[in-house]
């Protein structure tokens, strides 16, 4: 993939620094992780921009320890014209998901604030994060909502009112259990939140409010027959949990337009660090993390409160930057390796 000469990495299970120059091949690395975890890269929109531009197929072979599976293996291969096969011990899986529930990963990298200042979007699949990786029957509750979502949308669109009386039922249904799931996860998640950004810097204080995707306390039966006139109107249901919407404020103004961008980083790792911590907690396995360019925006003390946190979780971290010092200058953890990236070759260093 990118630049990376064909490689074999041997990480450490806790502690990883990888260090090298500008476009040596240090976020390919973390890339290559995180397109095996989640079908998707961080980077890029398209995948093909992933593969090296003088070939056609990318493969990726990962041993992976899980205290419920043991050591597995999963393979990806990936071809330039779009085609992808992953396996799990052999096995082909036939949803990405299967792979992100073994290879559970959060990213921190220096587009991270877009967490908070990107679209609602962003947001669930923050929280939907959450709840799938302890609630693995999320993703089935969500085909199924969405396949109600769709039928509606078709018959507002047809202007079918009589189907509409047939499908809003299996709709709310639906609707009502994605919501409920995305609150007890919020409930769960806050104070846990609140406790990790106190650790990362107690002068920040942010709150999070959860907006179901319809009018606060109100039934959404009653909105919806309340906004058919208009979602026929316009050939779309307008209420639901796909608007739903994770509100990140500080003193009542949106986190983004307040805080610094040292701040907004702090503050999104701290979502980040909480939601593995959490999910730790509740299912007694770990996430991965990958820190791209750890010292971006990141002053020294901060460097360091968030490089502690990573490892009293005591999970594995990738960590990349372009100076070794600026790794190994505020933290010297016990348990780690040093990885150099030169002209996309990675070496381990030993002294
Ligand atoms: N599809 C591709 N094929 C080959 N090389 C690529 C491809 N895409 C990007 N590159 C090159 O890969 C190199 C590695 O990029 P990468 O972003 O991993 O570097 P980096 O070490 O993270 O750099 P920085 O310190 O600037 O963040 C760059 O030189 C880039 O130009
Ligand atoms: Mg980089």
């Amino acid at each position: 993939m990118r630049n990376l000469q064909p490689l074999i990495f041997d990480p450490h299970p806790h502690v990883n620094f990888i260090y090298g120059d500008n476009g040596s091949g240090k976020t390919s690395i973390l890339e290559g992780i995180a397109v095996m975890a989640s079908g998707k890269s961080f980077r890029t929109n398209q995948l093909k921009h992933v593969l090296a531009h003088d070939n056609d197929r990318m493969e990726m072979r990962f041993s992976i320890e899980d205290p419920d599976m043991g050591v597995c293996e999963m393979e990806s291969l990936r071809l330039k014209a779009g085609d992808h096969l992953l396996k799990l011990n052999g096995s082909v899986l036939t949803s990405q998901a299967e792979a992100a529930h073994w290879l559970p990963v959060q990213i921190i990298e220096p587009n991270t604030f877009k967490l908070l200042s990107g679209s609602p979007e962003e947001r669930r699949a923050f929280i939907d994060w959450g709840v799938f990786h302890v609630e693995q029957s999320f993703m089935e509750q969500w085909k199924t909502f969405r396949k109600h979502l769709k039928q509606r949308n078709a018959a507002l669109k047809q202007k079918e009112e009589e189907w509409l009386d047939v499908w809003n039922a299996g709709f709310i249904e639906a609707a009502e259990h994605i919501d409920n799931e995305r609150q007890a996860y919020l409930k769960r998640f806050k104070p846990e939140f609140k406790r990790i950004l106190n650790e990362l810097d107690p002068s920040i204080s942010v709150t999070l409010a959860y907006y179901p995707g319809w009018e606060k306390d109100s039934r959404l039966a009653d909105v919806l027959s309340r906004q058919q006139e208009r979602d026929m109107t316009l050939g779309y249901t307008q209420s639901g949990p796909h608007r739903a919407e994770l509100r990140i404020k500080c003193d009542k103004q949106p986190a983004s337009e307040i805080l610094s961008r040292g701040q907004q980083k702090t503050v999104v790792s701290a979502l980040k660090i909480a939601q593995g911590s959490l999910f730790q907690q509740e299912s007694g396995r770990r996430t991965i993390y990958l820190v791209d360019d750890l010292a971006s925006e990141l002053d020294e003390k901060h460097r360091f409160a968030l490089c502690k946190l990573l490892e009293d979780l005591k999970c594995q971290v990738f960590i990349t930057s372009i100076d070794k010092e600026k790794l190994t200058d505020v933290w010297q953890p016990v348990a780690s390796k040093v990885f150099h990236v030169e002209h996309g070759k990675l070496e381990e260093c030993t002294e």
